[in-house]
């Protein structure tokens, strides 16, 4: 239970982008800042934010709301929760009333997994600085691999003595129970014993997103402890596939510059650390997942993968990547001379020599790719067509036509192939991913040709009308009291000369019909009024249609004829309104018109069939009149 003076003060210290910033990397543009949404997988940013409306909305999935909507999506969490999460990030306190057993028992399992896995943590580093043998063993361990006492505290490395039970009596001691210190993966229940699973290593946490700790790695001392590493299990908080270590103590940086560097290891991470580079991540030594990709993608457009030099290695990978074009990043490599890995050569190199490398050697992939098969296929001319479908293959991964025409001419040029035969093959292996998954859903999977047909997309009529209400709307949320005349307000003027208008939208009519009310009552209804007494559906819709993507407007004028209404100059605004009323009318005849016309299929009589050509012919005079009034108002 939060106090509620704790909660007004939480929420009026929010802020909505820095919130959302803690996840994903917003630009802005116009009075928006945009994204790539982090709820669904998408390659061009359809998420934004609004500061001054205090919300955010995504085009592409839908999903909006407030601050604390989005913490509780984002972090999966509950409202109470997602209210301390903020409070933590603010630096607010929260005296909580004392929790009775049974409030006790429904705080989640997954954040008294956190509070557990805080506590080993808590443990760990105490251990590794306060003891005398955590300084003596493990510390000295860190030392000898130059690892700065910064970067242990950086990233809250720690150590456990070797003994069965050290944590498990201290946490039982602190009020922890075991049946969590086994949910949490710290203790290993075993018939009838019970030990602590981590004992005598160095302890590397992980932790999620938002830097809570969620499992641990912990390494062997000596070279022949087996296995070199152990680590948590999956749990609830730690889902494995979700996961990337570093990634909490990179994502700012990460996010300026556009950039993430992969590695396999913990140390090959705290090691570029040492080294100045901060935006890497590692996988843990296994290939990356597709939710470990959307996680690098919620900051970065573009992954740089380190490997070491070793062919087999490389080789074994390569298909691994094509995982990771697919998903619509850019994916650059950089190769280490053999027997190298990230925390090594570094450390080999210093930090200016290194970085220097890392520039001097960094590829595009498909160029990487492309230059490694060219080799062999010299060497081999048999293996050259396998090489053809190899590098193919991978360009038919991306999701980007255009970046797919680059990555063909180059191939093509790289591999002395005529560019003719790579289209050939693109297109096969375009038109089989087609035909047999969800690719068929993206426009971009269609094959390329070399005359790209100028097919313009078909737009539903009932799709335009709704825009075009929605525009009408947004004209009275954001305009309704600017005075067109001494008599006249925008509002007035507008829902009077829409007072014919049937709106195709049931929603569009409510909120319609809640301004003709409130104008009855002489208020006007506004932004708030909508998000405080609306429907979850109006107010989703409201917020849909204040926070609209203003960026299409000129495709969608341009090819479309569709009226956007641009009110950046105040006069403009009465013709704004007018071309709008005329705009949604001429969509409503057409749509009429068709439907009329659709009608004359199935006429059975005569009777029947002049009366339908009688509307036709009136609903044609309407259109005239609508239209002959709009390029008054456009020319005026
Ligand atoms: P150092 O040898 O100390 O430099 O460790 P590293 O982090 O560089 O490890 P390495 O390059 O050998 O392996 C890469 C990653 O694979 C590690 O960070 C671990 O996440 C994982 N890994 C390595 N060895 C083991 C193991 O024995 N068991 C498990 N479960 N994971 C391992
Ligand atoms: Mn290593």
């Amino acid at each position: 239970m939060i106090p509620s003076h704790t909660v007004d003060e939480i929420k009026n210290r929010i802020d909505i982008v820095e919130v959302v910033s803690d996840f994903v990397s917003l630009k802005r543009k116009g009075q928006s800042m945009w994204a790539c949404c982090p709820f669904h997988n998408e390659k061009s940013p359809s998420f934004s934010v609004s500061p001054v409306k205090g919300f955010y909305k995504c085009f592409g999935c839908g999903k909006s709301g407030d601050a604390l909507d989005f913490v509780m999506e984002m972090e999966k969490l509950n409202y109470v929760e997602s209210l301390k999460f903020l409070a933590k990030k603010y630096g607010i306190e929260v005296q909580e009333k004392e929790l009775t057993d049974d409030q006790a028992q429904q705080q989640s399992e997954r954040e008294s997994l956190y509070i557990v896995l805080n506590a080993a943590k808590e443990y760990f580093t105490s251990t590794l600085w306060d003891s005398q043998e955590g300084r003596a063993i493990g510390l000295s361990y860190f030392q000898e691999r130059k690892m700065t006492d910064a970067i242990l505290k950086k990233f809250e490395l720690g150590f456990v003595k070797d003994e069965w039970d050290g944590f498990y009596t201290h946490a039982l001691k602190n009020g922890h129970t075991e049946e969590m210190l086994e949910k949490a993966g710290l203790l290993i229940v075993k018939e009838n014993k019970k030990y602590d699973r981590f004992r005598g290593r160095v302890i590397f946490p992980i932790h999620n997103v938002s830097g809570r700790v969620v499992g641990f790695g912990a390494r062997a001392l000596k070279k022949d402890d087996k296995p070199k590493y152990i680590n948590s299990p999956e749990t609830s908080v730690y889902v494995k596939n979700q996961v990337l270590y570093g990634m909490f103590q990179a994502k700012q940086a990460i996010r300026m510059a556009e950039n993430c560097f992969l590695v396999e290891g913990y140390t090959d991470v705290t090691s570029l650390h040492e080294v100045g580079i901060e935006n890497v991540v590692a996988s843990s030594g296994t290939s990356l997942t597709e939710g470990q990709i959307k996680l690098i993608q919620r900051f970065s457009p573009t992954i740089t993968v380190l490997y070491d030099g070793d062919m087999a290695g490389i080789k074994a990978s390569l298909r691994g990547i094509d995982m990771i074009l697919a998903q619509g990043l850019n994916v650059k490599m950089v190769l280490l001379p053999e027997g190298e890995d990230p925390d090594s050569y570094s450390k080999a190199l210093g930090a200016e020599k290194f970085k220097q490398y890392l520039e001097d050697k960094k590829e595009d992939f498909i160029h990487f790719k492309a230059n490694l098969l060219a080799q062999e296929a010299e060497k081999d001319p048999i293996k050259k067509a396998e090489s053809i479908k190899e590098i193919v293959s991978s360009i038919a991964a991306i999701p980007d036509a255009i970046k797919r025409t680059v990555y063909i001419k180059e191939a093509g040029d790289l591999l002395q192939i005529e560019e003719q035969v790579l289209i050939g093959e693109l297109n096969k292996i375009l038109r089989k991913k087609t035909k047999s998954s969800n690719y068929s859903k993206t426009e971009e999977a269609v094959p390329v040709t070399l005359q790209p047909s100028e097919q313009e997309a078909i737009w539903d009529p009932i799709e335009i009308i709704k825009y075009q209400e929605q525009e009408s709307i947004r004209l009275l949320l954001e305009y309704a009291h600017v005075e067109l005349d001494q008599e006249t307000s925008l509002q007035s003027y507008l829902l009077n000369e829409l007072e014919d208008v049937e709106f195709l939208s049931e929603i569009h009519a409510e909120i319609f019909n809640k301004f003709r009310e409130e104008l009855g009552k002489g208020n006007t209804a506004t932004i708030d009024y909508f998000i405080k007494n609306g429907s979850p559906e109006v107010r989703r819709t409201v917020i849909d249609i204040i926070s609209k993507k203003r960026d299409i407007s000129s495709k969608w004028k341009d090819k479309h004829k569709i009226f956007v209404p641009e009110e950046s100059e105040k006069s403009h605004l009465e013709r704004t309104a007018l071309t709008n009323i005329l705009r949604l009318k001429q969509r409503v005849v057409r749509k009429m018109l068709e439907d009329n016309i659709e009608r004359l299929k199935s006429v059975s009589n005569e009777t029947e069939q002049t009366e339908i050509q009688q509307i036709h012919s009136e609903l044609k005079k309407t259109e005239t009149e609508i239209a002959s009034l709009l390029g008054n108002v456009i020319l005026k």
